[in-house]
């Protein structure tokens, strides 16, 4: 079992940042999903993480930084649209996909010759960031904190849950309250002449687009030549919770539904979330699916948000939750 942290104060902070540097894993709150993080130099603490995770070993990670001083020592080359898309965007909702330095090993990359990078904007993920970039550490790698294909954790509860028995003593959770933004972020592979969106999130299209005045690539997950590039989450059955979810179909009395507070509950039917706004929608997401669970619902009726914005990110996930099975 891990230690909890909800209280971190500033030595809090120092000591999870030493413990990442001496080889343990220290799961920690992002304004988009809770990651469970390791240092992502260490090939023995990341090869945790994929234990930890049930992930397989060819998953790339991403590595979370404080400030762009220290993107530099992670990438071979970066774009100018690249260069703009970060400083507009960090910290925040967006990894970009770069060109990797020799740091960044094959047990990061998944043996791609491409890193991911972002700089989170959340001020406990920043300060814990800070701490272990003190003490001489070049990043933080960190997929969400759940057991691979399930639903990313929002809060530390959650975390706990998914990976509370297969975390050790050494290990810790930070407890940042609940995520704000809800849905991972934004994934842009910045390796070739214009961007291209590899998983939506909170940064859209058009918002990339308003800041490099080029168009942005539609979201796919193969490259040009045709070969697959390894997104875990573009695989079809994944962001799942147990019970099986049903998309935009009226529900049945004693499954659970989620939609919009302006959307009425059928009689019978057991309200997981209403939401007022689709900003509010991507929050409460994950963490009513998983009240769905904790009742042991077997089905879950979602009505899907429309139009544009976080609505895509939040509509991909479902896809991929509806198809899980
Ligand atoms: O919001 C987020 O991105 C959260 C928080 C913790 O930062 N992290 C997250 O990590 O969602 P993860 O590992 O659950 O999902 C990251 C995705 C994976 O699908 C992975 O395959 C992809 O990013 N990825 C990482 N590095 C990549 C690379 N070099 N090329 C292509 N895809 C990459
Ligand atoms: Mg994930």
């Amino acid at each position: 079992m891990s230690q909890f942290f909800s209280n971190c104060s500033v030595n809090a902070l120092a000591s999870a940042a030493q413990s990442l540097r001496e080889g343990s894993l220290v799961a920690f709150p992002t304004e988009t999903v809770y990651g469970l993080g390791a240092d992502a130099t260490n090939a023995q603490a990341v090869a945790r993480i994929y234990e930890v995770k049930g992930r397989p070993s060819d998953h790339p990670l991403i590595v979370h930084i404080a400030d762009l001083k220290y993107l530099d020592q992670w990438i071979a080359d970066i774009p100018e649209y690249a260069i703009a898309l970060a400083r507009e965007f960090w910290p925040g909702p967006m990894t970009l996909i770069l060109k990797r330095s020799d740091l960044a090993k094959d047990f990061i990359t998944g043996g791609q010759n491409t890193v991911g990078i972002r700089i989170p904007d959340n001020s406990l993920a920043l300060g814990l960031l800070e701490a272990f970039h003190k003490l001489g550490g070049a990043g933080i790698a960190a997929p969400s904190a759940n057991r691979f294909g399930q639903v990313s954790p929002t809060t530390a509860k959650a975390v706990q849950e998914e990976l509370g028995d297969y975390l050790s003593e050494v290990d810790l959770v930070l407890d940042g309250g609940q995520s704000a933004v809800g849905v991972e972020s934004t994934i842009i592979d910045c390796t070739g002449e214009i961007p291209r969106i590899l998983r939506p999130g909170a940064i859209t299209e058009a918002m990339a687009e308003s800041v490099i005045k080029v168009k942005v690539a539609e979201n796919s997950s193969t490259d040009s030549i045709g070969s697959v590039i390894r997104v875990s989450g573009s695989l079809k059955n994944h962001y799942a919770p147990k019970a099986k979810v049903i998309l935009d179909q009226t529900p049945i009395a004693g499954s659970g539904f989620i939609a919009l507070e302006k959307i009425p509950t059928p009689a019978g039917v057991i309200r997981l979330a209403a939401p007022r706004s689709v900003d509010e929608f991507a929050r409460l997401l994950y963490e009513s699916m998983r009240a769905g669970d904790h009742q042991n619902l077997a089905t879950i009726y979602i009505e899907q948000p429309k139009g544009e914005g976080i609505a895509v990110a939040i509509r991909d996930r479902l896809l991929k939750a509806s198809k899980s099975r």
